[in-house]
């Protein structure tokens, strides 16, 4: 039936994807992107994010993230939109300004002001600040931390809210806090303090990259998962995929479907996990050849569209669940 009607029957209320633009053009991609009872929910991997939408100083270009946006919301896709705050995929006037304390905080108002309201109410949620902390639970060393010091974080979510309206889930997105380690429970402390706080958050995305070989285990993400539940945050899974050390092999592929449904199924079990995204379900699209050069594989379908072991197993668990 699909991985989205199998993932609402287990209780989530989606199981959805990343998008690329770099492949709308090809319409076996896309027809499978935009099917919702494969992939209830969608994300542009790219198509939101600072470099493109505002590549010059309040100068605005929503066409890369409404070739995805659009196609979603008339599937019936619910929509992540990513990403406001990041360190990343900033454009040159961003990162070369001479900024002050007073004009840089403008200027991430600005941003967030006018994205936010262009995409009223077509946002299930938004990944409000993305990746802010390193490995040790300090604040990674940004544009942001530089010049408006770590306040950008809770200033980010009160203009979301602002901007967004209340309708929209606002989220803090990272990576490597799939384990109860030094990083996400820094991150569970800034949410529990932003909630004492009355700053706006409702949920932490669980980027979820994983290798074979080296991913956390059910017990684990459930564990991770479960320091948000004590805080009554939403979670979900939010970048989801699996990379392999080539060359490939079917015992691989098979390690593979097991990381895939140990991290799916501890969304499944644990109360305030809402949804598990793939970060795409393509593997020629995926992020992971171009940033870690030996690896790759990592999504549920092959250079030929075809279903990988990974694709079967969740298909099964969720079926069981
Ligand atoms: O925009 C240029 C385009 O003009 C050019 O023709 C093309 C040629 O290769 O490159 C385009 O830029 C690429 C961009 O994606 C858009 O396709 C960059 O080279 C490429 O590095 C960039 O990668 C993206 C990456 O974020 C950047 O950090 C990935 O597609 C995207 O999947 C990835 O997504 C991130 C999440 O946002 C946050 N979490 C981690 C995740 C994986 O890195």
């Amino acid at each position: 039936p699909g991985l989205d009607i199998l993932a609402k029957r287990a209780g989530l209320l989606y199981f959805g994807t990343a998008i690329d633009n770099v492949v709308l053009n090809n319409t076996a991609y896309v027809s499978i992107a935009h099917n919702v009872s494969e992939f209830g929910q969608a994300t542009p991997s790219n198509g939101q994010k600072w470099m493109y939408i505002e590549p010059q100083q309040n100068v605005f270009n929503y066409s890369m993230a409404d070739a995805i946006m659009k196609p979603a919301k008339e599937a019936g896709q619910m929509r992540r939109c990513h990403t406001f705050a990041w360190h990343s995929q900033l454009p040159d006037w961003v990162n070369n300004g001479n900024w002050t304390k007073e004009t840089l905080t403008a200027v991430l108002e600005n941003h967030i002001k006018n994205e936010a309201q262009y995409f009223k109410d077509d946002c299930y949620a938004w990944d409000v600040v993305n990746e802010a902390f390193e490995d040790d639970g300090s604040l990674r060393n940004s544009i942001w931390l530089q010049v408006m010091g770590p306040e950008y974080i809770e200033l980010a979510f009160k203009w979301a809210r602002q901007y967004t309206g209340n309708g929209t889930r606002l989220y803090y997105n990272d990576y490597g806090i799939e384990r109860v380690n030094n990083k996400s429970l820094a991150v569970a402390e800034m949410a529990k303090d932003f909630i004492a706080r009355d700053i706006p958050i409702d949920g932490v995305g669980l980027q979820a990259h994983f290798t074979v070989g080296r991913a956390p285990t059910y017990d684990e993400v459930s564990a991770a998962l479960t320091l948000f539940d004590d805080l009554k945050l939403e979670t979900a899974l939010t970048e989801l995929d699996v990379r392999i050390l080539l060359p490939d092999s079917p015992e691989k592929q098979e390690l593979q479907a097991e990381v895939y449904t140990n991290a799916t199924k501890a969304c499944v079990d644990v109360a305030e996990c809402v949804g598990v995204t793939v970060w795409d379900f393509w593997d020629p699209v995926s992020w992971v050849p171009e940033s870690f050069p030996g690896y790759g594989n990592a999504c549920l379908l092959d250079d030929d569209l075809q279903r990988k072991p990974a694709y079967y197993a969740i298909e099964k668990m969720l079926d069981e669940v």
